[in-house]
């Protein structure tokens, strides 16, 4: 089993949002779970002057986003240290902190770096810690951790890995994408491999067509800047929801462990067909919501949102209809889609299986009503549902479709973590599993490029309007009636849908 050693974790990007928001509160959970070392230091790194006290003070003890009382004994862990980034003067000032609280706290030399920085700093900071022999194993293991985007584009992807790997090697590179450490993403895998029931109907000759649906209630909040240059397809799709697609579709590994995982989900990036240029527009639908009211409520389009250009073209929505050519899945088609300012927050995959060859309760009614689906519910309320058909009691042959579900929530004695949580304990175990590796990222992006240059390229492609809280253009919908059935819209509760919705 890995172990947690002694050792530094050390935060660039400090004073920034996410190490309020989810790395900190992270790390206090590990920390009262009792999973991290007793010789461990946390040292936040950014521009802003500030002492370790107030450090302390600005990231744990007034920290909102850490719920109930907060253990005083966490605080002495945490150090901060102020340096220009840019400046490769300023890392001697970080090698020598290190040293004095490796000698002081027994952390022996190893170190996790995180980048909580905007992405131009990626490959620059390396290159500083580099400098000043910081990323140098000798001493003790070292390990880099960067947040997406992971380039913007295939070959920008590519130039970042090849700068990081100039540093760092692969091994050492843990690249993070919380949705991979969400319990429910992982369970994907044991739903398929750790049962007989499910893998022996999963492939062509069973499946009808799989759905993915991420879907976030709020608009793009403060984040306009940043998201008016990224869109859906890179900040959801690219990342997200392509490895829940790969979790879905992969072959078997080998073994559990992590190259083994890790090389068929690049197989998988690498069978998904690209869309050509020319049927983009019909089979990648891209939306923007614009202002509605809902619940009485006046709703902000996207356009009027801070850091947003007035004639913005950015996709806050997207659908896709692809295939994934290889054995299992040829012929199958994959419906994918996410967007902000729809009406419920949920992210659900749903297996549509294919109804019996031959239909004896001839009624067509009900066989348009038996469909049986696998819902996989990612979150909220997490769990699993099937749904299959019984017979009505009384006379004759009349079908329902009924549902059969198991929900986390169940499990009392568990608590699920968080994904943070999970994906900040492997980095300081070494275990890369749940990271992407750098050709994976690759191939993902390969699916997703020529998407995006037929948008930019060709302006006769629409972009549809969509009002805030509704489920997206009706284009998304014309999308995958032609397999003559619709979208699941799922709601907060995983067995409500549709028509009977809690939001
Ligand atoms: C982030 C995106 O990676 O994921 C956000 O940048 C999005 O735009 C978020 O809101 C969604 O994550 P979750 O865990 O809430 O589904």
């Amino acid at each position: 089993m890995l172990t947690t050693d002694p050792h530094i974790f050390v935060i660039f990007g400090a004073s920034g949002d996410l190490t309020r928001r989810k790395l900190v509160p992270a790390l206090y959970a590990l920390y009262k779970g009792g999973f991290l070392p007793e010789n461990f230091a946390l040292l936040g790194i950014s521009r802003t002057e500030m002492s370790d006290e107030a450090f302390r003070r600005e990231v744990f003890f007034d920290n909102e986003h850490i719920q109930g009382a907060k253990d005083a004994r966490f605080g002495p862990y945490l150090f901060y240290q102020p340096i220009d980034t840019l400046k490769q003067e300023d890392y001697k000032k970080i090698r020598a902190r290190m040293a004095e609280l490796d000698e002081r706290l027994q952390t022996k030399g190893n170190h996790v770096f995180y980048l909580s920085t905007p992405p131009s700093l990626y490959p620059k900071i390396p290159a500083f810690l580099a400098g000043e022999g910081l990323n140098n194993s000798g001493g003790g293991w070292k390990r880099l951790v960067i947040e997406k985007p992971f380039g913007y584009s295939r070959e920008s992807a590519r130039k970042l890995n090849q700068e990081l790997q100039q540093y760092f090697e692969e091994g050492q590179i843990f690249r993070i994408d919380h949705y991979l450490g969400k319990e429910t993403v992982q369970n994907l895998l044991v739903t398929r491999f750790a049962n007989g029931i499910f893998e022996p109907l999963w492939n062509r000759n069973y499946i009808h067509h799989v759905e993915v649906t991420a879907a976030e209630q709020i608009g793009v909040e403060k984040r306009g800047g940043y998201y008016d240059r990224s869109g859906a397809l890179r900040d959801m799709v690219q990342n997200h929801l392509l490895q829940v697609v790969a979790h879905v579709a992969m072959e078997p590994p080998i073994t559990a462990d992590a190259a083994a995982i890790r090389n068929e989900k690049l197989k998988l990036f690498q069978s998904i067909r690209p869309i050509a240029k020319e049927d983009v527009a019909r089979y990648a639908i891209r939306g923007q919501y614009i202002a509605s009211t809902i619940g009485g409520e006046k709703v902000k389009g996207y356009r009027e949102e801070d850091g947003v250009a007035e004639d913005s073209i950015t996709e806050t929505y997207v659908a896709l209809k692809f295939y994934i050519d290889n054995w299992r899945w040829a012929g199958v088609p994959f419906y994918i889609r996410t967007g902000k300012c729809l009406p419920a927050k949920a992210t659900e995959v749903v297996v549509y299986f294919k109804s019996p060859p031959h239909h004896l309760f001839r009624n067509e009614q009900d066989i348009m009503n038996v469909n049986n689906q696998l819902i996989i519910r990612i979150q909220p309320d997490e769990g699993l549902l099937l749904q299959f058909g019984m017979k009505v009691p009384g006379a004759g042959f009349q079908v329902k479709n009924v549902n059969m579900d198991f929900r986390y929530s169940g499990l009392t004695e568990e608590v699920v973590p968080e994904a943070y949580e999970r994906l900040l304990l492997d980095v300081m175990k070494g275990d890369p599993t749940l990271y992407a590796r750098g050709d994976s990222v690759e191939a993902a992006w390969q699916f997703v490029d020529p998407i995006l240059e037929a948008w930019a390229g060709d302006p006769s492609i629409k972009l549809y309007g969509y009002p805030a809280g509704t489920w997206g253009p009706d284009a998304a919908n014309v999308l995958i009636e032609g397999e003559k059935v619709s979208w699941r819209n799922p709601c907060a509760h995983l067995t409500d849908a549709d028509n009977y919705c809690e939001l």
